[in-house]
């Protein structure tokens, strides 16, 4: 969704506002813009596309100050045009908003200005809180305060005003926004990827506050005008993670980077010996754990794949029930909650807006509420009262990689830590911690793997518009990954089905050269899905499988076996996803696609 940077400082602004939108781009985007305060005049650029467009706009016409706001825009409220691209003046064309967010009384607030008089000249939600602020009077943060009762609806906003030259206006309902703290400039962000080469040191605003950043200070207030102290936090992520490091794309080093990543998940929650799990500083309590009966994950994406294969590992480990809910659905059904009940929020960002209201939603209802997350800091870990880092690190790759399978250990290792909890361990939680160890050197083993053998997977995908991803049990979850990442990137059709569903309607649509990805390790149903295999190819369907190399069956189907090593079968699903990654960027790079920023797609969802 929308990246918002503003800047106070000494520095010239715009060259500090481009490289934060260019930190920013990641998280998709249609159209960019910047605000520039000089001494007594807003100067705006804004421009359809890709920010080089802006950054052409900033050569031609060159602004100067050192105090602006810049913003990307991902459509909502009109179409991606210059118009509508942020930032959105008021009538005097004194104040410049960038915002991102929904505003969800849009209609009534822009039928009672237009009755006013006012002349819009956007389509946009955020014109209106524009010309809401123009419309009071006093300091911009009183204007702020006055203002948001009138706003409904989710909102993170950066104002600038000509009467302040020296003063950048913050404050946030749902998406997130941050403060950075520097040396005698400040900084305001939608994410700390903006910011992290300046400072790491933050402040993130709670919902309803607003910050008043100048460059000698951040005064926090909150909806009812009351001063908020609070310190700030220092980040451990470094600046040079946010960079590609010499390889062509993000996804590409972000694959590559799944060994550490994995291998500092494991460490983080093993204890002293190497030999358990250290659930100490999850914020569990003794007497919470005891009350657990049921346990519901919830997550959009990426992620609630990573709930699907957990489950599978959450209901053998611990014996509790585990359902696995879409967030954009939970939130609107009547789940069961209670106190006998976990919940588990998994999202990579902390940010996804449904993820959020789902995760509210339980801890409303009574449940003990927990977060398995890539950003210390982010809205889920702050809401949540048990939380699990998953060490991967900044991802900026739009198709998620590192988090996803991180997210599978962290859950792998969650679930070894309940079972303890349970009393329930025996020989298999040594024998999966020791394989969890081994785990890093299986995934490089794949990632070293002969690149010419993607070759035959790489054409065939990029040539067919069409394709079917088939598992079965925890692999199944893998084969929707796996086609998930291909449509991502590739905009190539790709359906993820349980082989054995595959008879129940998509086998109808293999013809002759028609490929299925088989997601067929050393499972106790691979027998069954060599036997599915059979039946597509006998269709003329041609079969590519990722499977140990030596796979019994599997290569006198496979016209291609992408090769994984052998692991424990519950480990399977971190090495099954690896090859299937690797063939979708393939892909995405045959067809000479935007690998990193793919069309239409966000990073960090945090509007409904
Ligand atoms: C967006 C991203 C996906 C991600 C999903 C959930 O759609 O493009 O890659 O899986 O959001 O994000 P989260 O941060 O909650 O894991």
């Amino acid at each position: 969704m929308c990246g918002i940077i503003g800047y106070v400082g000494s520095d010239e602004v715009v060259p500090v506002i481009l490289d934060g939108l260019r930190r920013l781009e990641y998280r998709g985007y249609d159209s960019a813009g910047m605000a520039v305060l000089g001494a007594d005049s807003i100067q705006i650029l804004r421009a359809e596309g890709k920010l080089r467009n802006l950054e052409q706009l900033a050569y031609q016409r060159p602004l100067h100050g050192t105090t602006g706001v810049g913003h990307t825009r991902w459509a909502t409220h009109g179409a991606p045009t210059q118009a509508n691209a942020h930032p959105q003046v008021d009538a005097s064309g004194g104040i410049a908003v960038v915002h991102n967010g929904i505003l969800e009384n849009y209609a009534p607030l822009r039928r009672e200005l237009l009755e006013d008089g006012v002349e819009l000249s956007s389509d946009t939600d955020t014109e209106l809180i524009a010309q809401l602020l123009g419309r009071e009077t006093g300091p911009l943060g009183e204007r702020v305060l006055k203002v948001l009762p009138r706003l409904v609806g989710q909102y993170a906003v950066v104002a600038v005003s000509r009467r302040e030259p020296g003063t950048v206006v913050a404050f946030r309902q749902g998406p997130p926004l941050v403060v950075g703290v520097g040396t005698a400039e400040n900084m305001v962000a939608s994410d700390v990827t903006a910011i992290l080469h300046r400072t790491r040191r933050v402040i993130y605003l709670e919902n309803g506050e607003v910050a008043v950043v100048r460059a000698d200070g951040v005064e926090l207030r909150d909806r009812s005008g009351a001063l908020v102290e609070r310190s700030p936090e220092t980040l451990d992520w470094d600046a040079g993670r946010v960079e590609k490091g010499g390889y062509r794309h993000f996804m590409l080093k972000e694959i590559f980077e799944q060994p550490d990543a994995i291998r500092n998940t494991v460490r983080a929650y093993l204890d002293s010996s190497r030999s358990g799990v250290n659930l100490d500083g999850l914020g569990f309590s003794g007497e919470q754990l005891a009350r657990l009966r049921r346990i519901h994950l919830v997550a959009c994406g990426t992620s609630w794949h990573a709930c699907l294969v957990a489950k599978f590992i959450l209901e053998e480990l611990t014996g509790l029930p585990t359902d696995v809910d879409y967030a954009s659905e939970y939130r609107y059904r009547e789940p069961l909650l209670g106190d006998d009940l976990l919940v588990i929020g998994v999202t990579q960002s902390g940010e996804t807006a449904d993820t959020l209201a789902a995760m509210e939603m339980a801890r409303e209802g009574g449940a003990l509420l927990a977060t398995v997350c890539n950003v210390r800091g982010s809205s889920s870990w702050r809401l949540a009262g048990a939380r699990m880092l998953t060490q991967a690190g900044p991802e900026i790759g739009v198709a998620s990689t590192k988090a996803f399978t991180t997210q599978l250990v962290a859950l792998i290792v969650l679930a070894l830590a309940l079972r303890s909890s349970r009393g329930l361990s025996d020989g298999l939680d040594r024998t999966l911690l020791t394989e969890l160890q081994r785990l890093p050197l299986a995934v490089e083993e794949i990632l070293h793997t002969d690149r010419a053998l993607y070759r035959l997977g790489t054409e065939m995908l990029a040539e067919a518009t069409d394709s079917l991803y088939l598992g079965r049990g925890i692999l199944y979850p893998i084969a929707l990954e796996g086609a998930l990442k291909l449509k991502e990137i590739s905009y190539r059709h790709a359906e993820g089905y349980p082989a054995g569903e595959m008879k129940h309607g998509p086998i109808a649509l293999v013809t002759e050269g028609f490929p299925v990805v088989a997601v067929a390790t050393a499972t106790a149903t691979r027998e069954k899905l060599l036997g599915n295999l059979m039946e597509v190819k006998a269709r003329g369907a041609a079969v590519l499988a990722v499977a140990e190399a030596d796979a019994d069956g599997v290569r006198q189907i496979a016209a291609l076996v992408l090769p994984v090593p052998a692991v424990h079968r519950l480990l399977q699903p971190v090495v099954a996803v690896v090859p299937l990654q690797l063939l979708a960027y393939n892909v995405a790079v045959e067809l000479g696609l935007d690998v990193d920023q793919p069309r239409n797609l966000a990073k960090s969802v945090t509007v409904e």
